[in-house]
């Protein structure tokens, strides 16, 4: 029989210290399954061991306190029944020989005070993001949130830190600090939703003071080499989120800090997430990446094809992929077969239970 020869995607990778067994990374991807208490379900650890032949797993974002959240049935890494919860996730996917690294998560403004008994949600700037979210029993509008005193954000410095400790406790990998997507900490790096006026505000050494402070605390815990960071300089969603008003600027002052942390890796959403992958005429990833020395992940609507072709031009040193993983367990074997891809009708994607989320087949079975 000829044999095909592998896709160099689909082949091992080492990034610092971590040997992956090929390129693939599974995006991190909300799926709105776990209680009340922000527990995942038991069925969550069939769902991420199905899903081990990726190259490195990052969690759906993952809530560091009762103050972080954003959405009903998102997960939480601050009590010890989560931590329990996890740790048979984790040991699911190492069954499997997969690695996988939790995504820590602060909503910032994205939330609603049906999320807090009433409370508003806290932010940099008393600034209300556009249109909706959802609650529990539906859609509402979004609420202007309140600007968060400066000697509280210690404080949620000290929540996240408590939250990468729980996640080591929880036997992962690693993990991604969330600093994409318009949430708290990107709220602080842009100048569209922060308006401070202290040491968190105004000159983008300002602006970074908090999410680099959260980044050292999360190193102290887990040393630099296992600790990535995931941003998206022109992703406007939720909340029709401005962009910052220099891009460039803001951002390769940012990467460049990072760099210097020795950071394992930068996660990049290129264009606006899910939509489309146009950065706007100034914003160039390319150079953007030049300002960080760690490993570069690369996200939005990728292919094979794509990730070959970016993979060859040195442009991306692995591939985040996100919606085909849900209705593909196997996708990297699929990829590698070049069989067709099963996809997901929306209604599976957040909420329910293990329907539409852990009983995709495999293709083989
Ligand atoms: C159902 C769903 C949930 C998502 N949840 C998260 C999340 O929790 N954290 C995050 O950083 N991105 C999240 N994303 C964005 C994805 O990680 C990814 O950036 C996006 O789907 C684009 O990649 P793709 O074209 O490969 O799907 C989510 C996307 C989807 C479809």
């Amino acid at each position: 029989m000829a044999t095909q020869s592998v896709s160099p995607v689909l082949q091992p990778a080492t990034i610092g210290h971590l040997e992956l067994k090929n390129r693939i990374v599974m995006a991190p991807m909300t799926r709105s399954r776990a209680d009340d208490a922000g527990v995942p379900p038991d069925y969550a650890a069939d769902y991420y061991a199905q899903r081990a032949n990726a190259g490195l797993i990052i969690t759906e974002a993952t809530n560091i306190s009762a103050q972080a959240r954003g959405y009903p049935r998102t997960p939480g890494i601050w009590t010890d029944e989560q931590v329990v919860a996890w740790k048979q996730i984790t040991d699911a996917v190492h069954r499997r020989e997969g690695k996988i690294f939790l995504q820590l998560w602060h909503t910032g403004r994205m939330s609603h005070p049906d999320m807090h008994d009433g409370a508003l949600p806290v932010a940099p700037s008393a600034i209300r993001p556009q249109g909706q979210i959802r609650v529990h029993d539906g859609m509402k509008d979004f609420v202007t949130p309140r600007a968060l005193d400066a000697d509280e954000i210690p404080g949620i410095v000290e929540d996240y830190r408590r939250a990468a400790a729980n996640a080591k406790r929880a036997g992962f990998d690693g993990v991604e600090i969330h600093s994409a997507n318009n949430y708290l900490l990107e709220q602080f790096v842009r100048d569209s939703t922060n308006h401070r006026t202290d040491e968190y505000g105004g000159s983008i050494e300002n602006r970074l003071r908090f999410p680099l402070a959260v980044v050292k605390a999360v190193i102290d815990v887990w040393g630099s080499e296992r600790v990535g960071i995931r941003i998206s300089p022109v992703t406007t969603s939720p909340g029709e989120t401005p962009v910052d008003s220099d891009t460039m600027s803001t951002f390769g002052a940012y990467l460049s800090a990072l760099s210097e942390l020795g950071l394992l890796y930068i996660h990049d959403i290129e264009g606006v997430t899910q939509v489309s992958r146009e950065t706007g005429s100034e914003v160039s990833f390319s150079e953007l990446r030049k300002r960080f020395n760690g490993a570069y992940i690369a996200n939005n609507q990728y292919t094979l094809s794509l990730a070959e072709k970016t993979l060859a031009s040195g442009d991306a040193d692995l591939f985040s992929i996100g919606r085909p993983f849900i209705a593909n367990p196997d996708l990297v074997d699929r990829l590698r077969a070049g069989a067709p891809l099963a996809e997901a009708p929306k209604e599976y994607w957040y909420g329910g239970d293990s329907t539409g989320y852990s009983d995709w087949p495999d293709m083989r079975r």
